[in-house]
């Protein structure tokens, strides 16, 4: 993966960006918001979901179990065993539940009332990801992947969602490292992908959006939309980037 070098100077004015990558992840009530899907029913049109990265997220664990909606969740860490992600997964919840606790007037506590109550929607995440991980690991819906480089057919999945990872972390990433990824994320898919959030864990906007933006439709002939979405947690990211086929 493409990274910057760490830049001393650039951390200390940004106190509230995350310097690693979260092993972390949200529920499926949480997911139909960022992605503004509807409700379950409109999930249920979908014939194949991809999830990228999917982290401790327990979208594909429900999906699947609750509403039979064929889905698949690709992290880096998925060759690992449940015990290790079970136990990275609890250290990720407390590095980040304590990022947003020093600075609870960068976020909207109108989705989750208390700092307890995102630590308990992270925690029911979890267990409920890691009670279905040994079962969906067999079953090819938990599958070891790294963008920019996805093992996955074209156009094997009509919805492709990316959450909370290729801007929240852009800080750490190179501009051709995004680029490659969403290129990517758009060849698996049939339909449409989405992005959610399009600023950084900084709160601030990714700075080279408009030149990605003009990449992605100039060079690559990709139409997209910003949409706005139901949920802002942190304030700013009420935003996704849609992109059709
Ligand atoms: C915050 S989690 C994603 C959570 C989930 N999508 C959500 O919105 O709740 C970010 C994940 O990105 C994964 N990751 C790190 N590098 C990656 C890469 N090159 N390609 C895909 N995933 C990567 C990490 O292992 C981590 O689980």
């Amino acid at each position: 993966m493409d990274k910057k070098p760490d830049n001393n100077n650039f951390r200390n004015t940004n106190r509230f960006q995350l310097d690693k990558v979260a092993f972390y992840g949200r529920t499926l009530s949480e997911y139909l918001k960022m992605f503004r899907i509807d409700d379950t029913d409109h999930l249920k049109r979908y014939n194949r979901i991809l999830d990228c990265p999917s982290g401790a997220s327990s979208f594909v664990a429900e999906a699947n179990n609750k509403y039979e909606v064929n889905t698949v969740g690709c992290d880096p860490l998925f060759d690992k065993d449940s015990r290790i992600l079970q136990k990275q997964g609890e250290e990720d919840i407390e590095y980040v539940v304590k990022r947003v606790s020093l600075a609870p007037n960068l976020y909207n506590w109108n989705f989750y009332s208390s700092i307890e109550e995102l630590r308990n929607y992270r925690k029911l995440s979890l267990d409920q990801f890691i009670s279905d991980y040994n079962l969906g690991r067999q079953r090819r819906r938990y599958v070891k992947a790294e963008l920019p480089k996805l093992p996955f057919d074209d156009k094997s999945f009509d919805l492709v969602l990316s959450g909370h990872f290729l801007f929240t972390y852009s800080h750490k990433f190179e501009f051709s490292f995004i680029l490659s990824s969403i290129i990517e994320l758009f060849r698996v898919c049939s339909r449409e992908v989405r992005i959610y959030p399009l600023q950084k864990s900084s709160l601030e906007p990714y700075e080279h959006m408009t030149d990605l933006l003009t990449t992605l439709k100039k060079r690559y002939g990709i139409t997209y939309h910003i949409v706005l979405v139901p949920f802002e947690f942190q304030k700013g990211s009420n935003k996704m980037l849609c992109l059709t086929h």
